[in-house]
């Protein structure tokens, strides 16, 4: 029971973590930016990386939290699992890492550029370049997590 209440909580941080990546890059701002050039601080495209920047860092957190205690609970289990197993945990641990460092500069370094720019007005002319920065380490989270997401279906039916 332990174990599915476990997996539960990873798939549905997985889910909300794609889900809001998917969402955000591929219906949203598509639909919104026809037509525009240019992007600002007012633009819809700031609003929602800002809310949608913490909220695929936070599921990263809790992915990575029910991963390793999916891990703890089943830690005698581990004695009898296939060869190879372990290869492909590594592997997964890559995309994993990568997902959560570019997750985590987009959330608390480039959007507080824009955050912050009553504080630090200089950075208002790089509002453009920061959002395209933002927008691009986004999509490469979402092909991250995709991957990890492919991974780890594997590695339950390894
Ligand atoms: C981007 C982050 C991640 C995604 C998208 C992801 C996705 C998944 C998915 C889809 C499954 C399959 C569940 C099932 O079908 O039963 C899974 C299983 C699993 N994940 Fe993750 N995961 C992520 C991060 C992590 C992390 C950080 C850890 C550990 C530290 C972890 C450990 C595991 C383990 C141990 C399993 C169970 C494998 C088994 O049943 O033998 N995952 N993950």
């Amino acid at each position: 029971m332990t174990n599915v209440i476990i997996i539960f909580i990873h798939l549905l941080a997985a889910g909300v973590a794609l889900g809001s990546l998917v969402y955000c890059l591929k219906v949203y701002l598509p639909v919104v930016e026809k037509g525009q050039t240019e992007r600002n601080e007012n633009s819809p495209a700031y609003k929602i990386v800002d809310l949608m920047a913490p909220t695929v860092f936070a599921s990263l957190l809790i992915l990575i939290g029910s991963g390793i205690y999916f891990l703890l609970e089943n830690y005698s289990a581990q004695v009898g699992l296939k060869p190879g197993y372990y290869n492909l945990f590594g592997i997964k641990m890559v995309f994993v890492a990568g997902a959560f460092f570019t997750s985590m500069y987009v959330t608390f370094s480039l959007r507080i550029h824009i955050s912050d720019l009553d504080l630090s007005p200089q950075n208002k002319k790089l509002v453009p370049d920061t959002l395209r920065k933002i927008i691009g380490l986004s999509k490469m989270t979402m092909w991250l997590i995709a991957i990890a997401l492919f991974l780890g279906i594997w590695l339950a039916r390894y």
